[in-house]
Formats: structure tokens, C-alpha cells, sequence
């Protein structure tokens, strides 16, 4: 199935619960204010790939006082998929998206700079969904503009850009605005309810997890002979540390949160071990396919990680739970150790939003109520988690979470990106490499 058809039909499988949704979250909640004493929340969506592009159509399903007025991307093509798709929902489907999508030419943007422009528009709220490595200028941008921020996971690549989010955190606590992170486990009714019920002491004190985001290659496209290495690498930015983190942070930062939330807390240190042992072809960039991890948390409890992307391996996306009474995978079931160990809990609730529109549906309902959730914080831990991870197995090194958090100088980022052109890096080689 090719990225669009992917696209296409998650677009139409979100859509599902969306009517019922936004329906009820009318009903719910009166409308609140906005910017200029607005009635309508207006919305700039940036980085307008499948993501950006779900986003911007979960966000219209969560409320209905929800416009998209702005775009922008790096790339025209990519400005005008996203417009045409964001157009034809509005035109067909006119009871839910009709008159709700305004995005004349002067409000669509283009260029790796292009979300300037969108955060000197009248929007309320940001869409950040760009490759990661752009996110935390763009946090830090939106928080000093005043803008709500939805923003995808991870919301950095390295230590550097993770400081630049723990920054803008202030700035929103300040300025009262709200961010909610892609992270969308935090929204899903099994996960939320499961760790109540973890926290509530259904198996006893947490003692340790293991988790998991193995699977198969993704998507990558050729390269033109008109592409620079910068468009090249865009296009491509699974492959590059510098624009995804590697897969482990791409990925999967969505187990290593859960990991975080059912432990407590982040581990005080790790140590990977990983390589690049399948996917060695240059077009896939200098990135890893394989991590594995040991977090050790400061009162000595244990957790491991796993991710791979290699191709004919065995699949398994997931995180398992331990604790001194009980264990289970999450979210949905929880019992008492032993072979045949007595269910403790079980998820009861039944339907459930879709969490990927629940997530905007939690923002705005926090909007509306004045006390704007900001869970910036919360997403640069998680994030960090991962890159420490990272971190390690490129250089064969413990990594303390105190290190990478404080200290570290790693800074990914292009120092200059106008010429075009950019090198790709070595693959990383435990030993060699320098932990920075
Ligand atoms: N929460 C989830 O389940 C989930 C699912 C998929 C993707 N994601 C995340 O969403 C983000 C985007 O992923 P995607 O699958 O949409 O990728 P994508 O390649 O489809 O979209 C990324 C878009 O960003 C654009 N872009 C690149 N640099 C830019 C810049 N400087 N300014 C503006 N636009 C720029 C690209 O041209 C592209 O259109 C990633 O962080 C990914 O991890 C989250």
C-alpha cells in the first residue's frame, strides 16, 4: 500500500468516531474564548505530512469551534496535499467539516522556516509535526508567540533541544498556555484507567517493565538528481540522528512513556547496546536498526527495552508490567503471578475515543476551562529517555539521566543548512564514538 493510501485511509479510520466526538464535546462544554475575545479556535497546522495532516482533521473532530486557517512545510507538494485533502473533507463532508477549513494562498507557507510566519498569524493553537528535529526551535517559538501547542512525539533529538523544551514549559506555565504531546497512551481510556488502577496498588509496588517497538523496515523515497542533501535527507528523515533521533526515538519513545509513567518516574542510568546490522544500504541514512536497553532507577529497580526495524523478524509492539503482587501487558488485562494467576484487574470501560482525537479533545476541553494542560515536560522526560538510550549505544558508554538532562553538549542540529549541503555522518561505533 503506498504512504498515501496509508495516509488516506487512517485519515478515513480516525474519522470514524469523529461525528460522535465532537458531537458529545459540543454538548459537553459551552465554547470559550479565544484570542480576541474569538468564539472559534483557530489552528496552523506545521508540517504537513500523514501526521500533520491526521492531526489537523483529529483536532477539527475534537471540537466544533475548531478552524484551520494556517499551513506551512518545507516542501509546495507536501502545502498543497495537505490544502487539497483539508478542502475536499470540508466540501464532502459538509455536516462536520463544512466552513471549517480557510486556508487562502497567503496563509499557506513554504520553506524550512515557513512556521515563522505561521505563528505571526491570528491562530490560537500550533500543529507542530515536522521531522523531530525541528521541534524544539519550533516549541520554544510557539511558547514565546503565545500559542497553545499540540505538538507529535519526540519533541527533540538530543540534550540540547530537550532544554530548549524544558525552557518553553516555563514560558507556557507563564503565559498559560496549553500543550498536549502525540503521545497518545496519556488519552486512551485502557491506559489511563490501568495505571489508576497500578497506582491505586492493584499489584503491589511497580518492581519493573519490559518493553517493546520491534517490526519490519519503513518507507523511503529515492533521491532526485535535483534534491540537495538537505531536501534528500527532509524526505528522508527517518534516516538521519540529526532529523528523527534514530528509530529508538521516533519510535519508540511512545513504550519508553509508559515505561516512565508506570515506574514513576525516569531511571537515574542506562546502558544500550545496538547496531546497524540489516539495513546498511546508504539510502537508509547512518541510523541504527537494532537497540536493546538496561534503565536502572535509583532505588536499584530494573526495566528493559527493545526496538527493531528489520524486516522478517519476529513483530511484537508493546510494554509489560511487573509489580510485588501482579504483572500484565498493558493496557488491558493484570493478574496475580504464577501460571494461572487470578485476574486482578481487567479494562471494563468498553468504547472508548479514539485516542488520537481524545488527545485535542483533552487541550481544548483544558482551554475552555482556564487551566491549560502543559504536558511539555512530562514528553521532554520521556524524549530524553530515549536519546540517553541512544547515546549510549552509539558510544558503548553508561549514560546517566543527570548527564544527558544537565550536562551533555550533544547538539545534532546543521550548523548551517543555506548552502544545501550535508554530510552524512558515520554510523555510530561503540567504543569510538564520543559520549559528548
Ligand atoms: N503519534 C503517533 O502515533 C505518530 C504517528 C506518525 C507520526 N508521528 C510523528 O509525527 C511527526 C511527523 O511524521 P509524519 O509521519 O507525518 O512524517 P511525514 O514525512 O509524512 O511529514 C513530515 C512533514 O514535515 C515537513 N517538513 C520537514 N521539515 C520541515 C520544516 N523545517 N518546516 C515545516 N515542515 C517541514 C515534510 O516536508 C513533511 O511534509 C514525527 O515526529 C513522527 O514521529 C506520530
Amino acid at each position: 500500500m503506498s504512504h498515501q493510501e496509508t495516509t488516506r485511509r487512517h485519515f478515513l479510520t480516525s474519522s470514524v468516531a469523529l461525528g460522535a466526538a465532537a458531537l458529545a464535546a459540543a454538548d459537553a462544554k459551552p465554547l470559550g474564548l479565544f484570542a480576541e475575545g474569538r468564539e472559534v479556535l483557530k489552528v496552523g497546522v506545521i508540517g504537513c505530512g500523514g501526521r500533520g495532516t491526521g492531526a489537523a482533521v483529529n483536532c477539527l473532530d475534537a471540537h466544533p469551534s475548531v478552524r484551520i486557517v494556517a499551513l506551512a512545510d518545507a516542501f509546495q507538494d507536501r502545502v498543497n496535499s495537505c490544502r487539497d485533502y483539508l478542502n475536499q473533507i470540508a466540501s464532502e463532508e459538509k455536516d462536520k467539516y463544512g466552513g471549517r477549513v480557510d486556508l487562502p494562498p497567503e496563509r499557506c507557507f513554504v520553506g524550512y522556516e515557513a512556521y515563522r510566519q505561521v505563528l505571526a498569524t491570528d491562530c490560537d493553537l500550533v500543529i507542530l509535526a515536522t521531522p523531530p528535529g525541528f521541534r524544539p526551535d519550533q516549541i520554544l517559538a510557539a511558547a514565546q508567540a503565545g500559542k497553545h501547542i499540540f505538538a507529535e512525539k519526540p519533541v527533540a533529538v538530543d540534550p540540547v533541544g530537550v532544554r530548549k523544551v524544558m525552557e518553553a514549559a516555563k514560558i507556557l506555565d507563564l503565559k498559560k498556555k496549553g500543550f498536549v504531546a502525540g503521545t497518545q497512551r496519556r488519552h486512551q481510556k485502557p491506559y489511563v484507567e490501568m495505571m489508576k488502577a497500578i497506582g491505586d496498588g492493584a499489584i503491589g509496588d511497580v518492581v519493573s517493565c519490559a518493553v517493546y517497538w520491534n517490526q519490519g523496515a519503513l518507507w523511503h523515497k529515492e533521491r532526485t538528481p535535483t534534491m540537495t542533501d538537505l531536501e534528500w535527507q527532509c524526505r528522508n528523515w527517518l534516516y538521519f540522528t540529526w532529523l528523527s533521533g534514530d528509530h529508538i526515538v521516533e519510535q519508540h519513545v511512545h513504550n519508553l512513556d509508559v515505561m516512565c509513567w508506570a515506574m514513576g518516574g525516569p531511571p537515574s542510568k542506562c546502558v544500550s547496546l545496538g547496531g546497524r546490522q540489516v539495513r546498511t544500504d546508504a539510502a537508509f541514512g547512518h541510523i541504527f536498526d537494532h537497540f536493546a536497553v538496561d534503565y536502572e532507577w535509583a532505588d536499584g529497580r530494573h526495566a528493559a527495552s527493545y526496538s527493531r526495524q528489520i524486516d522478517g523478524s519476529a513483530g511484537r509492539v508493546g510494554e509489560y508490567i511487573s509489580g510485588t503482587k501482579g504483572h500484565g501487558w498493558a493496557p488491558n488485562k493484570l493478574a496475580a503471578h504464577g501460571p494461572k494467576g487470578a485476574a486482578i484487574w481487567e479494562y471494563k470501560g468498553g468504547n472508548y475515543t479514539d485516542p488520537y482525537v481524545q488527545e485535542h479533545m483533552d487541550l481544548i476541553a483544558s482551554i475552555h476551562a482556564g487551566h491549560p494542560l502543559n504536558e511539555s515536560r512530562q514528553i521532554a522526560e520521556s524524549t530524553m529517555l530515549a536519546i540517553m538510550a541512544r547515546m549510549s549505544a552509539y558510544t558503548g558508554q553508561e549514560v546517566t539521566f543527570d548527564f544527558a538532562m544537565n550536562k551533555s553538549s550533544l547538539d545534532t542540529f546543521p550548523k548551517d543548512m543555506a548552502s544545501g549541503q550535508l554530510v552524512v555522518p558515520p554510523v555510530a561505533v561503540p567504543g569510538r564514538t564520543r559520549l559528548v
